[in-house]
């Protein structure tokens, strides 16, 4: 098997406008990384001009969604195919906000996944327990049952990584103890279909808190929502992946 790829990915969310391209110029300027491959997640309005403006960096673009099919008539949808048309490289699926947001099953994560991959793009799907999941005990059985129905039949190392990003913990402040992450990472690699897939940790990750995460074995990186906003704190957060 090959090792891994170390993986940091923002997550801009439904933020950010043209002015804020200087944030994604100042990361691939000042914080280039030796060792992790950086991908940044604009809204759909800024995909076209964010691959533009990073352009000869080794910062990736990716979207935070696409639909199922290739084309057609989904009023508002945007294809896998138009994703990478735009400059995108990945596209993140199954966001738990898409999940509660827009009623996603894993069933249908993992057909837009195959979607993304007949595209050339590498899919970032997540998974992740409730609160009360995780009071309840249910922990590991909701996210391996999200990965395994989540994931298609296309899915390798080459085109998929996984994202583990509590709900409870995203956008809260709060995150999981090292050993609860370190317990699910061990259980999701364990059940992957290839071992080589990259396993990110997203939920409240931000320069204080990225080198313990990033030390935990079987975190390949992090998938960062508001820390990935600002060039200074996300490349904080990588140069942290380029030490662990
Ligand atoms: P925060 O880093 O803001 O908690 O968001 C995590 C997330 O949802 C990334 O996809």
């Amino acid at each position: 098997m090959t090792a891994p790829r170390k993986l940091a990915v923002g997550n801009w969310k439904m933020n950010g406008l043209r002015a804020d391209l200087h944030e994604a110029r100042k990361l691939a300027a000042e914080f280039p990384s030796p060792s992790a491959d950086i991908v940044l997640c604009p809204p759909a309005t800024l995909i076209g001009a964010m691959a533009a403006a990073l352009v000869g960096s080794s910062v990736r673009v990716g979207g935070q969604d696409c639909h199922f099919n290739s084309s057609g008539a989904h009023t508002g949808d945007i294809s896998a195919g138009m994703l990478a048309d735009a400059g995108a490289y990945h596209v993140i699926l199954g966001h738990s906000e898409r999940r509660a947001d827009h009623g996603e099953a894993s069933v249908m994560v993992a057909q837009k996944a195959r979607a993304a991959h007949a595209a050339g793009l590498t899919a970032i799907i997540c998974i992740g327990e409730t609160e009360a999941e995780r009071d309840s005990g249910q922990t590991l059985d909701v996210v391996l049952d999200q990965m395994k129905h989540s994931m298609p039949d296309s899915a390798s190392a080459a085109n998929t990584v996984i994202a583990y990003e509590p709900v409870w913990a995203i956008g809260t402040g709060r995150t999981p103890t090292l050993d609860q992450v370190a317990q699910v990472h061990d259980a999701l690699r364990a059940n992957l279909p290839d071992a080589g897939i990259s396993l990110l940790y997203g939920g409240s990750v931000k320069p204080a808190n990225a080198a313990e995460i990033f030390a935990i074995k079987n975190v390949d990186g992090a998938l960062v929502g508001g820390a990935s906003l600002k060039a200074d704190d996300f490349g904080a957060i990588v140069a942290a992946l380029d030490r662990a």
